[in-house]
C-alpha cells in the first residue's frame, strides 16, 4: 500500500485538527462568558465552516436573483451555480443521474413527499408499509398521517435484546400486503448503523421498493446509493454542516416517473391551464415554488470542504472518536448506555438511575458543554429500552479526545453535586 494509500484511511493528527478546527468560527467561543464551548451535540446539527458561511454570503452580496426563471445574466449565473450542486450531490452519493437528486426542506419534508406521492399512487385499505423501532418521528409520523387517509397498516421491526434491529423477525413482517418498508440507516439515539444492504436484498427479494432515512448515516459513512441499490434516501444538509432548511431527497428515475407531484406552483409545470396543468419531468416536477437557493449553494460548498479534507479521513476520525467515547464514558459511575456495544457512530445515548437527564444536561451547559437530552424525537425506542429520556452526547470530526475526557470529568463531579 502507498504512502497516501494509508493517509488516507488514517485520522486527523491533532496537529491537522488544529487547522481544521480553525476552519469552524463557532466552536471558538466562551459559554456563559467563561468556559471555552465543547460543543458534543453534532447529531442535532453540525456546527458551520467558514467556506459555507463564505459561500452563503457570497450568494446575497453578489447575485441574489432567483433560479431558472430569467433570461438576465445573475438569474443565468445563479442557475449554473445552483445546478451544478445537483450534479455534486449526485456524485457525493453516486447516485446515476442528477434528475434524481431532489431539493427539499431536509429530511423531515423527504419523508413526506415519499409518503405522501407514493401512497396516494400505490397504496390500497390494508396495504402494510413495515418501519423500525429505531426510527425517528420523522420517519413515523408522516406514514402515520397516510396511514390514516389510506387505511394502510404499520408494522415495526422489533429489537433483539442487544438492542440490534431484529432480521429474522423483519422478514417474517414481509407479506404481499406490504408496500414499503422505510427504515433509518444509523439510529440518532443508539448511534448504531444498521445492516442496510442485508434490509434492501431482503425487500427487493419480494419486490418491496425501500427508503433509506440517511440523516445519520450521511455523516459517517459513505453513502453510495447504486452499489446499496436502495429506491429512495433521504438527508438533511445541516447534518453535514450544511445550511438548515435544505436536504436531498434521492429517488431513482423509474419512481420519478411513476410518482405524483407532493406540492403544486410555479416551476413544476409545462403548461397551466383552469382545465388542465402539465407537469415537468423531475426533478422541476418535484420542486414547486422558488427553492432555497442559498442552502443549496451552502449545502454544495461543504460537500466540497468534506472532500477538500477527506471524507475517509472524516470517517477514520470519527471511528476513533467512537472509541475514545465507549472508553471515556465507561468511567462514569452507573450509568447505562443505550444499546449494544460495538461499531457505533461518536454518538452515546445514556440514562442514570437516580439522576434526570436534564438535569445533567443543564449543568454541563453550566461548564460549557453542549450536549442534548430528550427523547430526540424517538420516543417509541426510548419507550422499548425502558428509558423516559437520555442524555446523548454526539461527536463530529472537528471534537477532540481532550474535549470528550473533559465532557465526561465534568459529567461524573455533575452526578456527584447532584
Ligand atoms: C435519524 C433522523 N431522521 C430524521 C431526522 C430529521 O431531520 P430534519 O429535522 O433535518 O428533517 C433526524 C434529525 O435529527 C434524524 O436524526
Amino acid at each position: 500500500m502507498c504512502a497516501s494509500q494509508t493517509l488516507s484511511h488514517t485520522p486527523f493528527s491533532p496537529d491537522e485538527l488544529k487547522a481544521l478546527r480553525a476552519d469552524f468560527p463557532a466552536l471558538h467561543q466562551r459559554v456563559h462568558r467563561r468556559y471555552p464551548l465543547i460543543y458534543l451535540d453534532s447529531a442535532a446539527t453540525a456546527l458551520k465552516p467558514r467556506a459555507m458561511i463564505e459561500a452563503t454570503q457570497r450568494y446575497y452580496q453578489e447575485n441574489g436573483a432567483s433560479v431558472h426563471r430569467g433570461v438576465h445574466a445573475l438569474s443565468h449565473r445563479a442557475t449554473e451555480q445552483f445546478e451544478a450542486v445537483r450534479d455534486h450531490v449526485r456524485d457525493f452519493i453516486n447516485a446515476q443521474k442528477s434528475c434524481e437528486i431532489i431539493w427539499t426542506k431536509g429530511t423531515t419534508e423527504g419523508i413526506n413527499l415519499i409518503a405522501d406521492s407514493f401512497c396516494q399512487g400505490h397504496c390500497q385499505p390494508g396495504d402494510e408499509i413495515v418501519l423500525s423501532m429505531m426510527e425517528h418521528h420523522a420517519n413515523i409520523v408522516p406514514w402515520q398521517l397516510q396511514a390514516k387517509r389510506y387505511g394502510l397498516v404499520l408494522k415495526v421491526i422489533p429489537l433483539t435484546t442487544e438492542g440490534d434491529l431484529d432480521l429474522m423477525a423483519y422478514q417474517a413482517l414481509l407479506s404481499h400486503r406490504t408496500r414499503l418498508v422505510s427504515v433509518s440507516g444509523l439510529s440518532n439515539v443508539l448511534g448504531r448503523a444498521v445492516p442496510l444492504q442485508k434490509i434492501i436484498e431482503i425487500a427487493h427479494h419480494k419486490q418491496i421498493p425501500v427508503l433509506v432515512d440517511a440523516a445519520q448515516a450521511i455523516v459517517h459513512e459513505t453513502i453510495d446509493v447504486q452499489a446499496l441499490a436502495c429506491d429512495f434516501l433521504v438527508f438533511s444538509a445541516h447534518k453535514l454542516g450544511g445550511p438548515t432548511g435544505v436536504g436531498v431527497l434521492y429517488a431513482r428515475e423509474e419512481w420519478l416517473k411513476k410518482l405524483s407531484p407532493y406540492q403544486g406552483g410555479g416551476h413544476m409545470i409545462t403548461h397551466v391551464s383552469f382545465e388542465e396543468t402539465l407537469f415537468q419531468e423531475a426533478p422541476g416536477k418535484f420542486e414547486a415554488g422558488t427553492p432555497n437557493i442559498v442552502g443549496v449553494l451552502g449545502l454544495g460548498a461543504v460537500i466540497q470542504s468534506l472532500k477538500q479534507w477527506g471524507l475517509s479521513r472524516i470517517h477514520a476520525t470519527l471511528n476513533q472518536l467512537s472509541e475514545v467515547m465507549i472508553q471515556e464514558f465507561a468511567r462514569v459511575p452507573d450509568i447505562r448506555i443505550l444499546g449494544a456495544s460495538g461499531v457505533r457512530a461518536p454518538m452515546i445515548s445514556m440514562v442514570h438511575p437516580s439522576v434526570h437527564a436534564h438535569d445533567l444536561a443543564i449543568l454541563l451547559d453550566r461548564q460549557g458543554i453542549a450536549l442534548r437530552d430528550g427523547h430526540h424525537c424517538a420516543m417509541p425506542l426510548h419507550k422499548a429500552l425502558k428509558a423516559s429520556s437520555s442524555l446523548r452526547a454526539s461527536a463530529f470530526f472537528y471534537n477532540t479526545s481532550d474535549e470528550i475526557a473533559q465532557c465526561v470529568d465534568a459529567l461524573v463531579k455533575s452526578i456527584k453535586i447532584i
